[in-house]
């Protein structure tokens, strides 16, 4: 369909990214209205609306609040994601934490959080590691949890299905255990096998919610690449809700492009991107 008026009004851009920035933390500055557009074209499309005023006025409207803020919410987060992505991350929780966790609490659960875990590939990530420790090194039990707001990802992290080619990197004893191939070799697709879905609990939370509906007991939060689309006052808000969720002592990873710097946040500096909590 080609749009009557292809282009979002200041007034237009402004309604809808303080409304983003208010429900959901995300930041998006006048640069990104070239952005918004394009990224919103196809729910015009889909919609058949043919203007980005008529697609304004149905995400404010009873219904659009109701029914369309989830599709937008698809559209407008960031979802880029990898398994094993920043394997530094991986090999601290083999080498730093499981030795220590397990020998001073060897009959706890371990408890992991992935806050803003996309489609999946970091708490499968995340549950590969802790089964292999499990199974070559040390017994013991974990569970974990992952959370987006996003209900598109959430999906698919649910579905657990991903194409052979974002499995490329696993090392080949990993895929071979964890992974089922699809039996249509036409799809060239894996699913994640039933035991290791089963460790993880898929669900939708959002940060900016005035209350985090989910347990306060965590060994170890990964929030990694969320905080990056949050302004400074967000991150600092966000980081001290999720820290009130984290055990004292326990563990909090942030990606690599993110910090703390100057922030009044519970956590001391092991590494720059990793945290303890006071
Ligand atoms: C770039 S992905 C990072 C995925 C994974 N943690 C990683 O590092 O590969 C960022 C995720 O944060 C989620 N997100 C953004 N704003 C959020 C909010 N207010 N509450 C919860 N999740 C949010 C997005 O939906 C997206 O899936």
């Amino acid at each position: 369909m080609i749009l009557t008026n292809p282009k979002m009004s200041a007034s237009d851009f402004n309604k809808l990214s303080n409304f983003i920035y208010d429900e959901y933390g995300i930041k998006l500055t006048p640069v990104k209205k070239t952005m918004l557009e394009s990224r919103l074209q196809k729910r015009l499309t889909a919609l058949q609306i043919d203007s980005y005023k008529e697609y304004c006025d149905l995400v404010f409207s009873t219904q659009g609040k109701q029914q369309e803020l989830i599709h937008m919410i698809d559209l407008v987060t960031t979802n880029k994601t990898d398994f094993f992505r920043e394997p530094a991350h991986f090999d601290f929780l083999t080498t730093q934490i499981l030795p220590e966790f397990i020998n001073s609490n060897p009959n706890k659960q371990l408890k992991v959080w992935s806050a803003g875990c996309s489609s999946g590939e970091e708490p499968y990530t995340l549950a590969m590691v802790l089964n292999e420790y499990a199974v070559n090194t040390q017994p013991f039990n974990y569970t974990i949890t992952a959370t987006d707001l996003s209900t598109q990802v959430l999906n698919k992290a649910i579905t657990a299905v991903y194409s052979e080619e974002r499995i490329a990197g696993i090392p080949l004893q990993l895929k071979r255990k964890y992974f089922l191939k699809s039996k249509d070799p036409q799809k060239k697709t894996v699913r994640v096998i039933p035991q290791l879905r089963n460790k993880v609990n898929i669900s939708r939370l959002n940060f900016i919610d005035e209350v985090l509906n989910i347990s306060a007991d965590f060994d170890i939060i990964f929030c990694r690449n969320v905080i990056i689309y949050f302004d400074k006052n967000t991150q600092e808000k966000v980081i001290n809700k999720l820290c009130e969720k984290l055990k004292p002592g326990g563990f909090f990873f942030l990606g690599h492009s993110e910090s703390i710097t100057n922030m009044r946040v519970p956590l001391e500096q092991l590494k720059p991107t990793v945290f303890q909590k006071l």
